[in-house]
C-alpha cells in the first residue's frame, strides 16, 4: 500500500496552551506533536462516526457467571441475531465461575450501541465494555 502523502501546516495556539499540550502528549508516550495531532482528530472522526451512526469497528466485552445456564444461552442467542455486525468472539474461562468473552464488532455507530447495551442488560451478566475504534476508513 503506498503511503499517503503529508501535508505540512502551521497551527497558531495560545503558548500555555501549547505547552500543557506538550506535557500531555510527552506524558502519553508522544515523541512528536505531528503523530498526537493525527490521533486527536482520528479520535474525534471515531467519536462522530459513532454519534451520527456512521461506521465504527469494537469489541464489548462481557464478564458474566456461567453456572447460570439462562445467560449462556441468552447471549449466544442474541450474538446469532447480530452476525451482520459481530466479526468474532473470543471465549475465556476465566475461573470457576466466570466466563469473559470479547466480541469484535464492526457496522454502523448506531447497531453496535443497540447491541452492545442489549448484551450489558442481559440478567446475568456481571459487567461489560464497548470500546469503540475506526473502521479503518
Ligand atoms: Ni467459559
Amino acid at each position: 500500500m503506498n503511503r499517503p502523502k503529508l501535508v505540512r501546516f502551521g497551527v497558531s495556539l495560545e503558548g500555555d496552551l501549547l505547552r500543557r499540550f506538550d506535557s500531555y502528549i510527552g506524558a502519553e508516550g508522544y515523541d512528536n506533536r505531528s503523530k498526537a495531532i493525527a490521533d486527536l482528530i482520528r479520535k474525534e472522526f471515531v467519536t462522530d462516526a459513532f454519534a451520527k451512526g456512521g461506521a465504527v469497528a469494537g469489541a464489548v466485552t462481557i464478564v458474566y457467571d456461567h453456572h447460570k445456564r439462562e445467560v449462556v444461552n441468552k447471549l449466544l442467542d442474541m450474538q446469532h441475531d447480530h452476525g451482520n455486525i459481530i466479526i468474532s468472539t473470543q471465549h475465556v474461562h476465566l475461573d470457576h465461575d466466570n466466563c469473559l468473552e470479547i466480541i469484535a464488532v464492526k457496522g454502523p455507530g448506531a447497531k453496535v450501541k443497540a447491541l452492545a447495551d442489549s448484551l450489558k442488560a442481559v440478567k446475568g451478566v456481571k459487567h461489560s465494555t464497548l470500546s469503540v475504534t475506526s473502521a479503518g476508513k
